[in-house]
């Protein structure tokens, strides 16, 4: 039986030309079981007439706000109870925007205002509309209170273009809603993430650093989070907000981040480690200012205590993922570490190009575990983080 099967789902449709494809989303998930409701906005109406949804769903569907006879009926509290999960297919940038502001203008924002249940959003808009700060802000705050954010897919769009934006294909839009429904995959197991750069101190004004912005550890961080674990972020500096229901340390430096791990390994099942921690510290941090009167300056470099190696290492590991940033020799050098450091599975990126890895939105990863591996093609870093979530669940059950 689905996981869909007896569940009410209430379809939100916003006004954009993917429109169309929510007949045919609502037919697929009519399939799996579920009972459907429709919400269209006034805008959703210009492209779709909303007699099509009352054929398929065999219930009026509601538009009106401020409609006297349906607010007795089914008014827009009465749909926020009666639905168990929200979706919106397509959101338009204008609905996500409303929904991260908290605006109830209309029935649909009314609804998502007024429900408790699961709210899942699939963004569809042109690719330029997509990729703008205020979008992405917006989306970002919906993260971090837990909306699900499914797709956008990119390719050809309606608009003649072609990039990011357009509507998550249907059949995985219907997967990706049954997750609402599933058990969490790592419900109820503690997890320990590091994220972000070091900052190894030079003197009381410089250190050394890198360039990782967090982005990838604290995706993963929200994404195992919204899997159902416990989720502590051990957090170089960064300039992101703290995720979700995500206890977060602060860390700067590598010693730092080793004893904040360390403190967390007592009731720890999973040890993610994505922080690009720096591999050595000045030997010698300078009390004052250092002063530029020489021509050359010769700093004493130590080795840095490898964290994800120490954690391993322990009698009692917890299950271990690491990261291997590499810029040559990717899986050489990724199948190397996941032996050296006994871990149980590696996610290996190519750093140093353009719009992947380091400070990107964007990455790729080839994960690796003893005798498989799998490929994480180039993707959102939000949407990869729930794909190698997946895949560590499946493997941390495999060995338990
Ligand atoms: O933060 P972003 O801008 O989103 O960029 C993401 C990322 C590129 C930083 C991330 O995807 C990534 O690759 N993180 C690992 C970076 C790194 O330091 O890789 P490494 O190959 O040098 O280290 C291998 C593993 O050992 C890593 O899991 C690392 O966290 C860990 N390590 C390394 C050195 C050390 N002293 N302690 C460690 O725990």
């Amino acid at each position: 039986m689905s996981e869909l099967s007896g569940k009410k789902i209430l379809l939100g449709i916003s006004g954009g030309i993917a429109a169309y494809k929510s007949a045919e989303l609502l037919r697929r998930l009519q399939d799996q079981g579920a009972e459907i409701r429709v919400v269209m906005t006034a805008a959703a109406c210009e492209f779709i007439t909303p007699l099509t949804f009352q054929a398929l769903s065999g219930h009026p569907v509601a538009i009106d706000l401020l409609d006297t006879e349906s607010e007795s009926a089914m008014g827009h509290i009465e749909l926020a109870r009666w639905a168990d999960a929200i979706v919106i297919a397509p959101a338009t940038a204008n609905t996500l925007g409303k929904l991260a502001y908290g605006l109830a203008d209309d029935l649909l924002s009314a609804v998502c205002l007024a429900s408790t249940s699961p709210l899942a959003v699939a963004p569809a808009m042109n690719h330029v509309m997509w990729s703008q700060q205020a979008t992405q802000d917006n989306l970002n705050s919906l993260r971090q209170r837990g909306v699900h954010i499914f797709g956008p897919d990119s390719g050809h769009q309606a608009c003649g273009e072609t990039g990011e934006g357009r509507l998550m294909d249907t059949g995985a839009l219907v997967e990706n809603i049954k997750t609402l429904f599933s058990p969490p995959l790592l419900d109820g197991l503690k997890l320990t993430i590091t994220a972000g750069p070091t900052y190894e101190a030079i003197d009381p004004v410089r250190f050394i650093g890198n360039r990782s912005s967090g982005k990838m550890g604290y995706a993963l961080a929200q994404a195992a989070q919204q899997a159902g674990a416990q989720v502590t972020l051990i957090s170089g500096p960064t300039s992101l907000p703290s995720p979700h229901q995500v206890k977060r340390i602060d860390v700067e430096s590598a010693e730092q981040m080793l004893q904040a791990s360390l403190d967390t390994l007592d009731d720890c099942d999973i040890f993610i480690a994505t922080a690009a921690v720096a591999d050595y510290r000045v030997r010698q941090i300078a009390e004052q200012k250092i002063k530029k009167s020489a021509d050359s300056l010769n700093l004493e470099l130590v080795k840095n205590p490898d964290i994800l190696a120490q954690v391993a290492a322990r009698a009692d590991s917890p299950f271990t993922l690491g990261f291997a940033a590499e810029t040559e020799k990717l899986e050489e050098h990724a199948l190397n570490k996941l032996q050296h450091k006994q871990l149980n599975m590696i996610a290996a990126n190519q750093v140093g190009q353009a719009d992947s890895g380091f400070n990107s939105e964007y990455n790729a990863l080839q994960v690796y575990w003893p005798g498989g591996h799998q490929a994480l093609p180039r993707n959102n870093k939000h949407i990869l983080a729930r794909q190698l979530i997946q895949l560590l669940a499946e493997h941390y059950k495999k060995e338990q």
